[in-house]
């Protein structure tokens, strides 16, 4: 219960962070070499409805990936876009989604030229990250911005031997549930901005949507997943996956 502090002089503020916030923020952007990160204390389902208020508006057509978590359906409908649904492709064998295909997504862009940003979910439940890059590539070469839930993927920028990440792969916004594939505590997640600019546009909308007195026991544990990864995690994470490929 120690642990559980609030903004007293010293704690910084996670709404606008000028001290230590600010600085294990800065910590997880340069591992993950971002313009900006931000700590999410209410999980990817908080950093999924930030990025769609963010950017985009009622009645303008969304390019978006059908099979995607609900959080991302409900901030589609609070905001009232006219969505795109993008069919992902399916595995052969196993009937898994391997997420959306460039030629799907050459498709929509074609028929939806007015589309302003592209919705992804990656990798999939299963690990699936498909052709992100080239969706990716291919969006952001039509000047579409790319927005990804990668709710399943916080591990992937840490080592080689991982599918790619999305970030890697060009996206402008990915929103990552630490909590999920990192030793940090349920509900701990990331936003993390390319470009250092749309760090001002995100920022009002998770003050909207997140707690004013947000955990401190969430942020710290936020912290030490990062050191986690950047410091210990790689060679941890290439031996559990030895041994999973063994098994
Ligand atoms: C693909 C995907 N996106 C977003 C979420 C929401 O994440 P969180 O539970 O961190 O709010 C989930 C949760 O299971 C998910 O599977």
């Amino acid at each position: 219960m120690r642990l559980d502090q609030t903004e007293l002089p010293g704690f910084d503020d996670l709404h606008a962070p000028i001290g230590v916030i600010q600085q294990a923020e800065k910590l997880t952007a340069e591992h993950y070499q971002t313009g900006a990160s931000m700590f999410l204390v209410g999980g990817s389902t908080v950093g999924n409805l930030a990025m769609l208020s963010a950017f985009c508006l009622p009645r303008v057509p969304v390019i978006v990936q059908r099979d995607v978590h609900q959080s991302i359906i409900h901030g589609l409908e609070m905001i009232g876009v006219d969505v795109v649904f993008v069919s992902p492709t399916f595995d052969e064998q196993t009937g898994l989604s391997k997420g959306v295909s460039l030629q799907t997504l050459t498709a929509a862009i074609d028929a939806y030229q007015e589309a302003e940003v592209v919705v992804l979910s990656s990798p999939s439940y299963f690990g699936n990250v498909g052709e992100i890059e080239r969706v990716v590539q291919y969006a952001k070469m039509n000047n579409k911005r790319v927005l990804v839930d990668e709710a399943h993927g916080a591990h992937l920028h840490s080592d080689e031997q991982f599918p790619l990440s999305s970030l890697k792969a060009g996206a402008d916004v990915v929103v990552q549930s630490a909590h999920k594939t990192l030793p940090a505590l349920t509900m701990g997640a990331y936003l993390h901005v390319r470009n250092k600019d749309d760090e001002q546009r995100i920022r009002p909308w998770l003050r909207r949507f997140q707690s004013s007195s947000p955990s401190y026991v969430i942020m710290a544990s936020l912290d030490a997943a990062r050191a986690y990864v950047a410091e210990v995690g790689s060679k941890e994470l290439q031996g559990d996956c030895g041994r999973f490929m063994m098994n």
